[in-house]
């Protein structure tokens, strides 16, 4: 039971690992970092860790995010590299030769590509722990080549451009007047995960961006909130600040409006063909800013919605994706909200579907608040 709330809470909050672990550690009578306890300053790897080497230098609350980035670029669980509930051990070989590539992927880009991170563990491994040296033979035939650009060629001749596409959306969820005139959403429904569990969650939301969803474990509650500035996640005894980097993601999922602030968001933005999602055409229009990992929008070719969002974290090794597909659009109050979505990050995922949605009821701004420390008991195993 322990082990399954721990792991439910690893795909539902897989953002927050380090709070995770710190469950995990307290579950173990280990002595694994406590994140809840960790002042919000840059603490660095070799300070909160006990055996770091390849990765000094770097935040500490970048190294769990490696190791997702590790372990979903091979294709591997944890175990395959650590000993349970002893990471800081060199006692698997894979571990040891992980280090050595850290160091050879690092050697590449700094002697090949000016230091940008060009090469990652993904470009040899996608997704396989041996990657392949020799080019496959595939049973199909390979479709000549210059066909296959025209094609692609006229059909990104006539591209509508992001401003454009940007506008359907903002029009087909209702249009800005009628979006600015929603001031709160509360929405109950089921969250489903490992392709069964169900649990119910509400999700609560209050413009301009504060958003707080829960979830009824049946150990006792568990929290994702954004108070509007910053985010948290609390289980029964533990609450966790997020980093900067879960932040910036929080805050997008939070804004009320974000259909009218997209434009806003990015400096630039590039429009291409998407792939087709659930049986529909879709326009891709990415945001870029610089210094900043990308986002990535779906809309429907024909209704102008969003079906998917895929949003980057960065780490040291590389960027680690986070999709979520909207699905299920209804009208509410002259807006139109998806009642159904999922999220899909590497190896886990879940799907919300609402069952009961409420706009511009009253939700007090405490809901949203970070729970104060006193509420942080040890949690018991
Ligand atoms: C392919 C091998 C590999 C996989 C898979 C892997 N790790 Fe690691 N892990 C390493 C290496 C190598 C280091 C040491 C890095 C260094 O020397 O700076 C490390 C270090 C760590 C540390 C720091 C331990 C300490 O106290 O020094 C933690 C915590 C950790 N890993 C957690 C995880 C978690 C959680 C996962 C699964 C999401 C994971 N790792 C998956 C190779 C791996
Ligand atoms: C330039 C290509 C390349 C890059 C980049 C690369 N690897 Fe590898 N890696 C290989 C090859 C090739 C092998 C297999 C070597 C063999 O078969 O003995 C391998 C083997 C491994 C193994 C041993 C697997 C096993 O079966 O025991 C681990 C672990 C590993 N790599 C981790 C990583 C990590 C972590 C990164 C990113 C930090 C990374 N690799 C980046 C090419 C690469």
């Amino acid at each position: 039971m322990h082990e399954n709330r721990q792991k439910l809470w690893f795909a539902v909050c897989g953002t927050s690992l380090s709070l995770l672990l710190a469950i995990a550690g307290a579950g173990a009578q280990s002595s694994t970092p406590n994140a809840s306890a960790a002042p919000a300053g840059p603490k660095l790897a070799e300070e909160e860790f006990k055996n770091i080497q390849a990765l000094k230098g770097i935040p500490a609350d970048q190294v769990i995010p490696s190791m997702q980035f590790i372990a979903a670029s091979l294709g591997v669980e944890c175990e395959f590299c650590h000993v349970a509930h002893a990471n800081e051990k060199d006692d698997k070989k894979p571990k040891v030769t992980a280090r050595k590539m850290i160091n050879m992927m690092m050697a590449i880009n700094k002697d090949n590509f000016e230091g940008h991170r060009e090469v990652t563990c993904y470009s040899c491994h996608r997704g396989s722990k041996d990657p392949e040296a020799t080019p496959i033979i595939t049973d199909e035939e390979a479709k000549p080549a210059a066909e296959e650009e025209k094609k692609a060629g006229a059909a990104k001749a006539t591209l509508p451009s992001a401003e454009q596409l940007l506008d359907k959306y903002l029009a087909a969820i209702g249009g800005a007047d009628a979006l600015q005139k929603i001031t709160s959403r509360v929405q109950k429904g089921t969250i489903t995960v490992f392709g069964g569990q169900h649990f119910p969650v509400d999700v609560y939301s209050k413009a301009p961006n504060k958003r707080l969803s829960v979830m009824h474990l049946q150990g006792g509650d568990s929290f994702t909130g954004f108070d509007g500035k910053q985010g948290w996640l609390s289980v029964p005894g533990r609450v966790h600040t997020m980093s900067a980097m879960e932040n910036a993601a929080a805050r997008i999922d939070a804004d009320l409006y974000l259909p009218a602030h997209l434009k806003t968001l990015y400096e630039k933005f590039r429009v291409d063909i998407g792939e087709k999602i659930d049986g529909h055409d879709t326009y891709l229009v990415a945001g870029r800013t610089e210094g900043q990992p990308p986002l990535r929008l779906y809309l429907d070719k024909e209704s102008g919605l969003l079906l998917r969002l895929v949003r980057y974290a960065e780490t040291p090794l590389g960027r680690n994706p986070t999709q979520i597909d909207y699905a299920d659009y209804r009208d509410a109050n002259g807006v139109k909200a998806p009642f159904r979505w999922i999220l899909a990050r590497s190896g886990n995922r879940f799907t919300i579907q609402v069952e009961q949605l409420q706009q511009n009821v009253p939700v007090d701004d405490s809901k949203f608040a970070i729970p104060p420390p006193a509420a942080q008991k040890p949690s018991t195993p």
